[in-house]
């Protein structure tokens, strides 16, 4: 059973109906993609206002009634919320952490302290948890002696705010808003009460999405086991410009995560959380993903999220030789460390179309035209996010969009510009009103 409904579970199930070893695949709730896939059904158990904890229990209800063997959780909110832990307890098998390690994305500020504790590489931060302090530090920054124009800060709520939590501020009169905006506002909720403040680094970004198996269960240390690296494009227009969103799009392998990078990230930063996860004490079994930012060949680590991260997931599974339900039952029993989970030479490339207006206001419903014959020609996969099946099946594929982010197509190629060349052919073959994207996915480019 693969919980969630975005484009990373599809791309999971897809993957799952690859493997001579799944025979029947659950999603909870998924969506227009998945319930056409081979082996897969979507279940819905639940309106969308349930509180957390009931559709947790209705999911262990169900799991245990249609004797699931696996559950793989994809988002990060079912995580914080206990669901590996209740899971657990009801003695059926689930990948995640527990709610202490999923702790590592739904705290910042434990986040932080964690990797202060293990001597993880990271950027420098403060945490504050009254709003006074914090604007005096941001006062500190922006007026520090020396005469030269201070760096931009980086202003982080603690809390889970699906992209929302992270501000960029140049200016202190634009600090202080953030930060009031967060802390006496409430912005967030209760996501901006407690709030890190953190050095704005220089460099490329990369995301490392890795397979964890450590904790109690685990024996000699566990391990973590690090996916080819992937590269999102969190922001809205070409160039990287303009508002952050869920992720536009994403490209494996970087072609500039070196070796000496990849070595660096190793050591500063995988092995001492790998020591950190065993310490704690945590059963963490599942995936890990570091987001990293990379200078020259040194990496400091940005975030920790608990999960895969989506669009990265879409690239990165049409990547994997390796079979995929045998990767989870080996996290699952503690021989991850002998996995030889492999790769294919090449490169994917996976653009996501949006709404028009997202991530702003944006509309629902608009029918999704296909061109099945067009699309197939390509090669490309199709990997639904926001986009429900009409019931009962009407003319052409029946898709509609539900969301921002729309779906993904995701094309392998023998290097990055065949596989772009690939996926920007197959976007053509699918259109909706107002349908967006970004053309430079996997596209070299240089921030500033
Ligand atoms: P998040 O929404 O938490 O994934 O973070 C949003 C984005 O903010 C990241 O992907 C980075 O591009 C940027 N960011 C976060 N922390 C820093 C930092 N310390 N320095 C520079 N950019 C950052
Ligand atoms: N692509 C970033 C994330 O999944 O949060």
């Amino acid at each position: 059973m693969v919980i969630g409904s975005g484009g990373r579970e599809h791309a999971m199930i897809w993957k799952l109906g690859q493997s001579k070893n799944v025979g029947k695949i659950y999603a909870a709730p998924g969506n227009g993609g998945s319930s056409g896939e081979k082996k897969c059904e979507n279940v819905d158990l639940f309106g969308r206002e349930s509180a957390e904890e009931e559709i947790q229990e209705a999911l262990i209800r169900y799991a245990i009634k249609e004797s699931v063997d696996l559950t793989i959780v994809g988002p990060e909110a079912p995580l914080a919320a206990g669901i590996v832990d209740r899971f657990r307890a009801a003695g059926l098998n689930i990948l995640g952490p527990d709610s202490r390690g999923a702790a590592l994305e739904a705290s910042k500020a434990y986040a932080k302290s964690f990797m202060e504790k293990y001597g993880v590489r990271a950027a420098k931060s403060l945490t504050f948890t009254g709003c006074g302090e914090a604007l005096e530090a941001v006062r500190a920054h922006f007026n520090a002696p020396g005469g030269t124009k201070p760096p931009p800060l980086v202003i982080k709520a603690d809390g889970l705010a699906a992209g929302k939590g992270v501000i960029i501020s140049a200016s202190e009169a634009a600090a202080k808003k953030a930060v009031r905006s967060f802390m006496e506002d409430g912005a967030l909720g209760g996501a901006g009460k407690v709030l890190v403040l953190e050095e704005f680094l220089e460099g490329r970004e990369v995301s490392v999405l890795a397979a964890v198996s450590a904790g109690p269960s685990v024996k000699k240390g566990g391990a973590i086991i690090p996916f080819v690296g992937a590269r999102d494009h969190k922001r809205r227009f070409e160039g990287d410009e303009g508002p952050n969103t869920g992720g536009m799009g994403a490209v494996a392998p970087v072609p500039d995560f070196s070796a000496a990078a990849q070595n660096d990230f190793y050591e500063a930063i995988l092995t001492p959380t790998l020591r950190g996860i065993n310490a704690e004490g945590f059963d963490y079994r599942g995936f890990i993903f570091f987001g990293l930012m990379i200078h020259g060949s040194e990496c400091k680590l940005l975030e920790y999220n608990v999960r895969l991260g989506d669009p990265e997931t879409q690239a990165l599974l049409p990547l994997m030789e390796s079979d995929f339900a045998l990767l989870c039952t080996a996290i699952l029993d503690g021989s991850l460390e002998r996995f030889p989970l492999a790769w294919k030479p090449g490169a994917v490339c996976a653009p996501v179309a949006v709404a028009g207006g997202y991530p702003g206001e944006y509309r629902k419903g608009d029918p999704i035209a296909f061109n099945e014959t067009a699309f197939a020609k390509t090669g490309a996969l199709f990997f639904a996010a926001g986009a429900a099946r009409s019931p009962g099946g009407a003319a052409g594929s029946g898709l509609r969009t539900a969301g921002g982010r729309v779906f993904t197509v995701s094309a392998y190629g023998a290097g990055a510009a065949e596989a772009r060349e690939k996926a920007y052919a197959a976007l053509k073959a699918i259109s909706f009103d107002g349908m967006a994207c970004r053309r430079d996915i996997g596209a070299v480019f240089l921030k500033p």
